[in-house]
């Protein structure tokens, strides 16, 4: 290999002067994904409802390549909070080039206890709010070199007792990462989908702190433990970068080994 294929190469996860918008970036996997884009060079939009937490985000940030500008919104609800935060990133960076769906709600009933509530408050946040953020960026991603990635689930692939709002929710994402694949494959947009296993943040904090639970949760993990959030940055640095152009509507699978069961 020739000197200049090997920068080439290395060049290849290159992330610098990026644009990306990152939902549900206050804490857990969104944070992490953010800090690692602020600090390869990525101007991050970080979206979340919790305006502290988000501060907190941006500080963390402080002294990378990159920059962290909190948004404070709520993707529930009204249409037009989702557009509204297209408009507000696109204003603060100039454009978009990545947008990373990661806002997601687990309500961890079943069939019986689900209330009409939940139901849709769940599918509000898990789907619709990333049909609605896609819709308004799509003009932006398509300026060239757009990614977008969906923060699915191993259960966007298999089902769970007592998740049936949630697991319902993460097939309707897989589902829509594969459209909008198909959707933006020749304007040069690659949508993928990031499905995690088991990770530890605020989302899992009840299942970890019950012993019954969590020697469940090694148990049903062939490497036997849960991930660390900072576990899922690797792959989300790959899918928008340009070591992953060739890859669309695809699911990246990070589980311990879960589904390969
Ligand atoms: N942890 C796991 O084991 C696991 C496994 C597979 C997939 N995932 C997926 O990974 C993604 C991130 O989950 P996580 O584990 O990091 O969860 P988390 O720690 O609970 O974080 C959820 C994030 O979403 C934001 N959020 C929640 N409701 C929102 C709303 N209405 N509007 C805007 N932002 C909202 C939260 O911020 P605010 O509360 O400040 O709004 C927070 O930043 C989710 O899509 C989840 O389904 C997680």
């Amino acid at each position: 290999m020739t000197l200049a294929e090997t920068a080439q190469r290395a060049d290849t996860f290159d992330l610098t002067g990026r644009r990306a918008i990152v939902t549900g970036a206050s804490r857990g996997i969104g944070r992490a994904i953010t800090l690692e884009f602020a600090a390869r060079g990525v101007r991050v939009v970080a979206v979340a409802r919790s305006a502290e937490d988000l501060e907190e985000t941006r500080r963390l940030a402080e002294g990378g390549a990159g920059e962290v500008l909190p948004l404070e919104a709520d993707l529930r609800g009204d249409a037009g909070g989702p557009r509204a935060v297209v408009e507000s990133a696109v204003e603060l960076l100039g454009g978009v080039d990545v947008l990373v769906n990661n806002a997601g709600f687990d309500n961890e009933q079943g069939i019986d206890d689900t209330t009409v509530d939940q139901w849709d408050k769940v599918l509000d946040l898990n789907v619709r709010s990333l049909f609605l953020l896609c819709q308004a960026a799509s003009p932006y991603l398509k300026d060239g070199g757009g990614k977008v990635i969906n923060i699915a689930s191993i259960f966007g692939h298999v089902g769970a007792r007592a998740e049936l709002a949630y697991v319902t929710s993460k097939h309707a994402v897989m589902g829509m990462t594969k459209c909008l694949a198909l959707e933006w494959a020749r304007k040069g947009v690659q949508v993928n989908a990031l499905c995690p296993g088991f990770v530890d943040t605020e989302m899992l904090a009840r299942a970890v702190g019950d012993e019954a639970s969590a020697s469940y949760l090694r148990r049903m993990t062939p490497l036997g433990r849960w991930a660390q959030p900072e576990e899922m940055v690797g792959p989300a640095v790959f899918l928008a970068s340009s070591a992953s152009d060739f890859m669309t509507g695809q699911a990246l699978i990070v589980d311990g080994g879960y589904t390969a069961q």
